[in-house]
């Protein structure tokens, strides 16, 4: 199994492959690009051709190999990724000995939902039951191409029917459980959640279904109207989106999406040839969810309903939105209709004004002066605590202005008062922040790490690392590193140096044991997020480790016995360090 593992990583280019995901960029030896799996603004995210690895110097801090980045992609387990990776390179991968639980439950449970999704389906299409589903189903004038699209279904109204077409299949109640399709009663016993309910199998991005919603087919009834799956091993509510399976590819081709409501709202502007849009299901608009649409687009489109509800997840979805750099707009249908009803009355109206959407601070500023029409001090000073918060956290500075001068005429205020309240609110924000816990980057302390870190990465990427290791290595010595895993590194560099002519990366890696060789891939890859040092920074930089070094030893000395012996060395070591000090400063 680990020859077939290296054998896939061979046949695939790391740069390659993630190129197909984000856009890398080059970097001296490597690549470099914002990180896909956090939110960040200037690029931590490093790929190694060499090495075939990458890395994550921000907030995640994590790294390995294609297997690796395709697992956190997709959000799959190691032997998912692993197949999908070796049906890319035409290997067949031998099951046996390999063991994957987490991945065997899902592939199960996954292939539990298709036999649930043809059972429903058959019932729509061949059965009597189905009938008024069929019936449901034109009076809503979804045609039979879309419902085989979407494969949308039919819950028979019994308690057992696809139980007991499941358990034919050798599934158990147990399992069904688990996977969201039966229902567990106070007497422990099982029956069908989905009863005489029209069915929507619900997908993830790659088109597995990974759990089901259901509609009543009259509306009269008082039972609620959709029941969907809970949160199982496959189905992760936060990170749906119905209908991003069908929709994702021209999501990307327009470069936007539409985030509405409901099923339907998908479904039958699919029908009518919009095929960009994508439903939250009646839910908050989740971070999850947004990540997974930066991979398509930067533009997100809002058509949600405008009650109190929708207005309040609208302006946290604008904050989300904002921070994850997103273009957002929102379009409200004038009918009042929702799209499903709005396409399907009139597809040229619907054409028009979802191609004329509205820039969500356009949006919030009307929906605040409606909300405080007076003209009075006190409704100006309203509209302003409503809308401020949102204008100051804009990122684009020709945007922010545009909308301070708009607010400055509406509340009839000059813009410098505008600015000021902006500053004011900023400082409460960065107030709230220094309260969290603050992330690393170069506080003094760990200055002393991250060049010995620089230094090392710099070496290692060097065309000829032994020529200029001939120059550093008589200023200073492994030893003079902080920590002890670069010391061993440095060390077998220079043991590697004296048993070959040349330096071959790959070649010396076999040098480190498997500690070692995770310590310097992350070292390999951490001057790239750096802007190019030229050499004579780095020469800098060489003499501040040495310094570095003596201080840690004069720190040491100090604490020891007060020996003439140990005072000599002090005096030595003090020597050394003036007069590398006169050659840094
Ligand atoms: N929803 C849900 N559970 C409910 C009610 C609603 O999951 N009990 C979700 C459904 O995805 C639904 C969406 O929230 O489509 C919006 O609900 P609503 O506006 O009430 O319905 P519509 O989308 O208009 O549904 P339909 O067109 O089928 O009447
Ligand atoms: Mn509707």
């Amino acid at each position: 199994m680990d020859n077939q593992i290296e054998e896939v990583k061979k046949r695939i280019d790391i740069v390659d492959f993630i190129g197909g995901f984000i856009t890398l960029k080059k970097s001296g030896r490597n690549y470099k690009a914002l990180c896909p799996f956090h939110q960040e603004k200037s690029p931590s995210f490093i790929v190694s051709p060499d090495r075939q690895i990458w890395h994550c110097f921000g907030a995640c801090s994590e790294g390995g190999d294609v297997i690796k980045f395709l697992m956190k992609w997709e959000n799959i387990t190691f032997y998912e990724a692993l197949k999908e990776l070796a049906k890319k390179t035409g290997i067949i991968l031998n099951q046996i000995n390999f063991q994957d639980k987490t991945w065997q439950k899902k592939e199960r449970f996954i292939n539990m939902n298709n036999l649930a999704s043809e059972f429903f389906s058959y019932i729509l299409f061949n059965q009597k039951y189905g009938q008024k589903a069929m019936d449901y189903l034109k009076s809503r004038q979804i045609k039979i191409s879309t419902i085989k699209s979407f494969n949308l279904g039919y819950a028979p109204n019994s308690w057992d029917s696809l139980r007991n077409f499941l358990r034919k299949k050798k599934f158990t109640d147990e399992e069904m459980f688990e996977n969201g399709l039966v229902i567990k009663s106070e007497k422990e016993n099982y029956y069908d959640r989905f009863r005489g309910r029209l069915i929507f199998p619900i997908k993830d991005s790659r088109g597995f279904i990974i759990g089901f919603s259901g509609r009543i087919l009259d509306n009269s009834t008082k039972e609620a109207k959709y029941v969907n799956s809970p949160e199982t091993p496959v189905y992760h509510k936060r990170e749906t989106l119905y209908g991003i399976n069908l929709t994702k590819e021209s999501i990307k081709k327009e470069n936007n999406v539409f985030l509405v409501e409901g099923e339907f709202d998908v479904i039958s502007p699919y029908q009518y040839g919009f095929t960009n849009f994508v439903a939250i299901k009646g839910t908050a608009l989740t971070t999850e969810q947004l990540l997974l649409l930066k991979r398509y687009t930067e533009k997100i489109t809002l058509m949600l309903d405008m009650d109190e509800a929708g207005i309040e997840s609208t302006k946290r979805a604008i904050e989300e939105a904002e921070r994850l750099e997103f273009d957002l707009r929102i379009v409200s249908l004038s009918s009042g209709k929702d799209p499903d009803e709005a396409v399907r009355s009139d597809i040229k109206i619907f054409k028009k004004e979802i191609s004329k959407p509205v820039p969500v601070y356009d949006f919030l500023i009307d929906i605040a002066r409606k909300r405080y029409p007076e003209e009075t001090s006190s409704d100006k000073k309203k509209i302003a605590d409503m809308i401020l918060p949102f204008i100051e956290k804009i990122s684009n500075p020709i945007v922010k202005s545009y909308y301070v001068k708009k607010i400055s005429n509406i509340l009839n205020v000059d813009e410098e008062s505008i600015n000021k309240m902006l500053r004011i609110i900023n400082k409460k924000e960065k107030y709230k922040e220094s309260n969290k816990i603050k992330f690393k980057k170069t506080t003094k302390s760990n200055r002393e790490l991250i060049i010995e870190k620089y230094f090392l990465s710099y070496l290692f990427q060097k065309e000829n690392p032994f020529l200029f290791a001939e120059e550093i290595f008589k200023i200073i010595s492994p030893n003079d590193f902080s920590q002890i895993s670069f010391q061993k590194i440095l060390n077998l560099f220079l043991k590697y140096k004296q048993e070959k002519r040349e330096f071959v990366l790959n070649e010396f890696i076999n040098y480190l044991s498997f500690e070692l060789k995770s310590v310097f891939d992350e070292l390999y890859l951490f001057s790239s997020i750096e802007n190019d040092l030229d050499q004579e920074n780095i020469n800098k930089l060489v003499l501040e480790i040495r310094r570095n070094s003596i201080k840690r030893k004069i720190k040491e000395i100090i604490i020891k016995e007060d020996n003439q012996e140990n005072k000599l060395i002090l005096i030595n070591l003090n020597r050394q360090l003036k007069e590398l000090e006169k050659n840094i400063l």
